[in-house]
């Protein structure tokens, strides 16, 4: 039994404990880690700073992926901290449920003001996963509302990620994410190619040149299911979690063209392409393709609270919501929509993303991050590199036999040397927070070099 702790001193004192008196680490049931081999040799961090972590033995190790792709500008950012410790302080919860308070309408009218075109309504869901499942649901209440209720089904992509729910793994094209629950997947998915082609675009620059016509695989679908029975097709703008794969020029377009033409709702999952990733507010705006219906979470509170949301074209609110008889249009929402430390937080967020003007900042020393990144081309088993805003990647050759254990090892190389990145399959991804300086990008790639060749 060890003692509850929840006074502030108590509380540092634990999250500082690794330093002195190592946890007992049992009882957590980590998610997708091998708990195993983490217990044992956990990396555990225990402070955050701007573009660092500091980790249990007193490191500072340097973030090159925004913890998660979330915190966008940068760890324990005062605004946010002080404005989520005011709203704890004021108003801890307030039941969303036929209740409201102004912290959350005044983030969605925030939210409505930079989103593109008339995508000027939001649901707040709680993470990335549970945007997803809202937006599913809301494709199919909006054709039920216009008395199209045979538009059931739904288009994933292959090498999609669209987290963790029954509706995101069933779209997404992840199958080890999947096969422990294939008895009980959604029953009427379809998925179109994904757009990874090295043989065509390796060590692209931005956008790759080639794969435009990998959209017209939704007329495929579309062929052998029947356009009118689609209510959704559902891709990330840039595909984030299975190793960064940049839209070919001309791929979003095309496919917003095949999904009006018929009559399909287009949803862009932009849990991590929103909120400056690419360069731009979301990747919509990025890429200049209006989506009916947009995901996000992660970069919405910098990581600092759990919020994420769906957001919705005019039309689509018009006609669940207004076009519904009286009474709950949308029989759909969490405990916490729209908390109150979350909302805080997202407020506190977009002033400063404005403030230090960091969206910009991300276009402006995009074209270093390119050329940082991209210099570790010619290093032995790097077989792709490519980038889109302050978004990297570099593909290695897999082991024979031993698929994601080079990559793997680099990632632990890469902690070991003091810089934080992400493994996917052989792929390590680079997606750090948008105040990064020139120097903390030649650290990262200097040290991912280095460990490219210590493992190699
Ligand atoms: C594109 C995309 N969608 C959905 C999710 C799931 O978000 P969460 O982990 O907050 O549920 C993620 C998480 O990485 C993501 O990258």
């Amino acid at each position: 039994m060890t003692t509850i702790a929840s006074s502030t001193s108590a509380l540092a004192a634990l999250l500082h404990a690794p330093l002195e008196a190592p946890p007992a680490l049992e009882s957590l049931w980590m998610p997708f880690t091998n708990n195993r081999a983490f217990k044992q040799a956990p990396r555990m961090l225990v402070s955050a700073k701007d573009m660092h972590y500091t980790d249990a033995d007193g490191r500072q190790v340097l973030d090159g992926v925004a913890g998660l792709w979330c915190v966008n500008a940068g760890h324990c950012r005062a605004p946010i901290s002080d404005a989520i410790a005011t709203a704890a302080k004021t108003l801890d919860y307030a039941p969303p449920f036929q209740m409201g308070h102004s912290l959350s309408f005044a983030l969605a009218e925030r939210l409505a003001d930079m989103l593109p075109g008339d995508l000027d309504h939001v649901f707040f869901t709680n993470s990335g996963s549970e945007a997803v499942d809202t937006a599913l649901k809301i494709a199919l209440a909006y054709h039920q509302a216009r008395g199209d209720a045979k538009r059931t089904r739904f288009v994933g992509r292959q090498r999609g990620y669209h987290g963790v729910g029954f509706g995101g793994i069933s779209v997404g094209g992840i199958p080890t994410n999947a096969k422990q629950f294939a008895s009980q997947l959604l029953p009427s998915v379809d998925h179109i190619a994904h757009t990874h082609d090295l043989a065509r675009n390796a060590f692209s620059k931005g956008q790759p040149q080639h794969g435009a016509e990998l959209a017209d695989d939704l007329e495929r679908v579309i062929t052998e299911r029947g356009g009118d029975t689609i209510a959704a097709v559902i891709v990330e703008p840039v595909a984030g979690s299975t190793g960064v794969l940049i839209p070919p020029v001309g791929y979003l377009d095309r496919l917003r063209k095949i999904c009006d033409a018929h009559g399909i709702l287009l949803i862009f999952d932009e849990v991590i392409t929103g909120f400056g990733r690419t360069g731009s507010a979301f990747g919509a705006t990025r890429f200049n393709v209006l989506p009916d219906l947009i995901c996000a979470a992660k970069g919405l509170t910098n990581g600092a609270v759990p919020m994420g949301a769906v957001f919705a074209r005019h039309t689509i609110y018009d006609t669940v919501v207004n076009g519904a008889p009286a009474g709950i249009e949308l029989f759909h929402g969490y405990t916490y929509s729209g908390h109150p430390l979350a909302a805080a937080a997202g407020l506190a967020t977009l002033d400063l993303y404005e403030r230090e003007g960091l969206f910009q900042r991300a276009a402006d020393v995009a074209p270093a991050w390119e050329r940082a990144v991209h210099a570790l081309r010619g290093r032995k088993n790097v077989i792709d590199i490519r980038n889109i805003g302050l978004v990297g990647a570099v593909e290695l050759e897999p082991r024979e036999g031993k698929p994601g254990t080079r990559a793997w090892d680099v990632f632990l190389e890469c902690f070991k040397r003091g810089v934080l990145v992400r493994q996917t399959g052989d792929i390590i991804a680079l997606t750090p927070p948008l105040i990064i300086e020139p120097s903390q990008m030649q650290e990262i790639v200097g040290v991912l070099g280095e460990a490219i060749d210590a493992v190699a």
